[in-house]
């Protein structure tokens, strides 16, 4: 038989019993232990995500970059690197065979740098590539300086892995021009966009490919990044959209509210309140119904509520991960970017119109401008090592958040997959299988 509950009513409580005695009913009152619960259950959950779960997301209250830049995944592929280039050095006869003619034109620029990266950089580029994936592109390493012999790697035997390398190829007054500006630090943004629309127009005029990269020399490539862009080309050749450059690398930290995937967390006030407000009635909707969860539930519902939905809404914004091909508009840095050919030209002339300033930024701007798509492979295919020398311990950081969590064993099965589908998909025999 269910016991009825009184309730006292305010004209029948007895305020003296409200003595300091009762104090100790009160510790063990069921608010109180619901109180104490929801608060300790809510901090080793705290715990739970900010040292194992999402402490790896730049954008969430959980990072936590204490290990976000040691190496993992890269460290993997500098191995791979060192084995390969100790072996290239031996192998003089290795430069590759274009079947077709290069699809891809990927132009380096490299300088001497307090820590040499360039090894890794040219390593993990050609490491692990089929021979079809490296008959598909033309490499033009230029040693962006009026003395390059002063590079570490200058007279590398690896060297002879790229199509071209060599210092560079300008005129006495160019050259005249580039050694003020090497002279100088504050010529650095003059001599940065420079060097970048150098690469650019060595690749359109010296190749014929039809898509021209640049890539910075302080970078590690993962296992299957050439089949991936060129999937990516192919998807978007047959889009038929007019873009202005494909990503291979970007940084989860520069990533502005993206409307599609971070609704919530853009709107995380709202979507909290919602949260806790939406709780908060539940629990008074129990109550209102049965008297004996009446007696359970005592005026903290709404705090609880809260504390819990709190919980839920700081998940970080780029724990949705996409695969593929993924239109990036307002991404960051210049480390690894595909251009069609048909927008090169362009583009230089804009950057030498303006002079100096940040690459990226710049073309940013121009792609703004004239309203142009951009695109990514997503997730990165590209890590920026050369991050760990240049970076002043801000959370603001040029560094691919999730690329050291890759399994090298599942990418080298992907790219084997991938690379067993077929044949490379080509622009130029047209009317043969399109796809990778
Ligand atoms: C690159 O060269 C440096 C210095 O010689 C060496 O310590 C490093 O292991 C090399 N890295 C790779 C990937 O070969
Ligand atoms: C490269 O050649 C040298 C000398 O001929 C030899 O000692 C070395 O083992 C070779 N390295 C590889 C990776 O084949
Ligand atoms: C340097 O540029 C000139 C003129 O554009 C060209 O004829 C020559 O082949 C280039 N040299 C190299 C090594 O690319």
């Amino acid at each position: 038989m269910v016991k009825r509950v009184r309730i006292p009513t305010l004209e029948r409580l007895d305020t003296s019993r409200f003595k300091l005695a009762s104090f100790r009913n009160i510790l063990l009152s069921p608010a109180v232990l619901i109180l104490v619960a929801t608060y300790f259950s809510y901090q080793g959950a705290l715990w739970y995500f900010r040292n194992h779960i999402f402490w790896r997301e730049p954008h969430g209250e959980f990072f936590n970059d204490e290990h976000v830049y040691d190496l993992g995944y890269s460290r993997e592929r500098q191995r791979d690197a060192a084995d390969f280039l100790a072996q290239a050095a031996n192998d003089s006869a290795s430069s590759p065979t274009h079947a077709y003619g290069p699809l891809l034109c990927a132009g380096i620029a490299t300088v001497k740098r307090r820590t040499d990266y360039l090894n890794g950089t040219i390593g993990t580029m050609f490491a692990t590539l089929t021979p079809e994936e490296r008959g598909a592109m033309e490499v033009r390493l230029t040693f962006v300086s009026a003395h390059p012999e002063d590079h570490p790697d200058w007279d590398q035997g690896w060297l002879n892995l790229v199509d071209f390398h060599g210092g560079y190829n300008v005129t006495e007054t160019e050259m005249e021009q580039l050694r003020t500006w090497e002279a100088d630090d504050k010529w650095i943004q003059w001599k940065g966009v420079w060097d970048y629309t150098y690469l650019l127009l060595d690749c359109y005029e010296r190749s014929n490919a039809p898509y021209i990269a640049v890539f910075e020399d302080d970078i590690i490539f993962a296992e299957g990044w050439m089949s991936k862009t060129l999937k990516a080309l192919a998807e978007l050749r047959e889009m038929s959209i007019e873009w202005l450059y494909l990503r291979l690398f970007y940084t989860e930290t520069f990533h502005v509210f993206w409307k599609k995937r971070d609704f919530f967390h853009h709107y995380r006030g709202v979507a909290h309140g919602t949260g806790a407000g939406a709780t908060a009635f539940m629990l008074l909707l129990l109550r209102g119904c049965s008297r004996t969860v009446q007696r359970r539930i005592y005026n903290d519902a709404s705090t609880t509520g809260r504390c819990w939905s709190s919980l839920a809404l700081p998940v970080p914004k780029h724990s949705l991960k996409g695969t593929g091909l993924t239109r990036m508009d307002a991404a960051c840095c210049t480390q690894a970017l595909v251009f069609p050919r048909s927008q090169v030209l362009d583009v230089i002339d804009y950057l030498l119109e303006r002079e100096r300033g940040q690459t990226d930024l710049m073309i940013e701007k121009y792609a703004d401008e004239l309203g142009i798509a951009r695109f990514a492979v997503e997730p990165q295919q590209v890590q920026h090592v050369g991050v760990k020398s240049s970076r002043g311990g801000s959370k603001k950081t040029v560094w691919a958040h999730l690329f050291e969590t890759y399994n090298g064993e599942a990418l080298r099965e992907e790219h084997v997959r991938m690379a067993k589908g077929g044949r490379t998909w080509r622009p130029q025999d047209d009317g043969l299988s399109d796809v990778l």
